[in-house]
């Protein structure tokens, strides 16, 4: 049901990310998001594929995997094979972003393309029709708990616009900065994805705030 909520395992406790996968299950959230990064494209590092991998067989949570890499071409095909559902890789970091929303369709899953929040819709407007997702960051990707830029909501108004015009259909996932006081505004922009990292494993009650995010109390 929209919006599909997407926590983040970049803001879990990583000692023990099967308790994580299992709160976001508990908590009715339908995608667990896995935040991958190299050190390079972002100053941070996370995980590689055998953490999907290894969660999947213990899992049947959508697995929304966003690469901040560069080269995405070279780890994307692991994360396929991992058993990802989703995989979003960053415009800025590929050149041959159509080749490889391709080839993660040609696998069957569900092929993403990021934009940071300076890159421009129009810089990704001749991709639209080959991609599933369009991840627009509303923080500049490496952190959680960073505060959402506003100003990038305008980039998901024209996506809505543009996908209306040109009858397309992807989806639009908004990922930075999210939680219960701004969920409306990312509804009213058009989000079909709410992406949240530090506002879900903060939340003592996180099925309450599964439902808050989803506009419902
Ligand atoms: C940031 C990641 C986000 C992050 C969101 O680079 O892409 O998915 O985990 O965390 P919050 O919701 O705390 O901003
Ligand atoms: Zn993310």
């Amino acid at each position: 049901m929209k919006p599909v909520i997407a926590p983040s395992l970049l803001s879990a406790n990583f000692s023990n990310f099967s308790f994580a996968v299992d709160s976001i299950k508990r908590a009715h959230a339908e995608w667990a998001h896995f935040d991958v990064m190299d050190g390079s494209f972002v100053p941070n590092i996370t995980f590689g594929h055998k953490v999907v991998s290894d969660l999947r067989s213990e899992s049947d949570l959508v697995f929304d995997v966003h690469l901040m890499v560069e080269k995405p071409e070279r780890i994307a095909p692991h994360f396929i094979d991992a058993g990802a559902d989703n995989i979003t890789f960053h415009a800025e970091a590929a050149v041959h972003a159509h080749h490889l929303l391709s080839v993660i369709r040609c696998s069957g899953r569900k092929a993403g393309l990021s934009i940071v929040p300076t890159t421009s819709v129009a810089t990704i407007e001749e991709a639209l029709p080959f991609a599933d997702i369009i991840l627009v960051m509303t923080v500049d990707p490496g952190f959680s708990g960073q505060t959402m830029i506003p100003e990038c909501l305008e980039k998901v108004k024209k996506l809505v616009k543009i996908r209306e015009e040109r009858g397309l259909s992807f989806q639009i996932s908004i990922d930075g900065g999210v939680h219960a006081a701004n969920a409306r505004i990312c509804l009213d922009a058009g989000a079909d994805i709410l992406v949240t990292g530090s506002a879900f494993f903060d939340a003592e009650d996180k099925s309450a705030l599964v439902n808050q995010l989803k506009g419902r109390i």
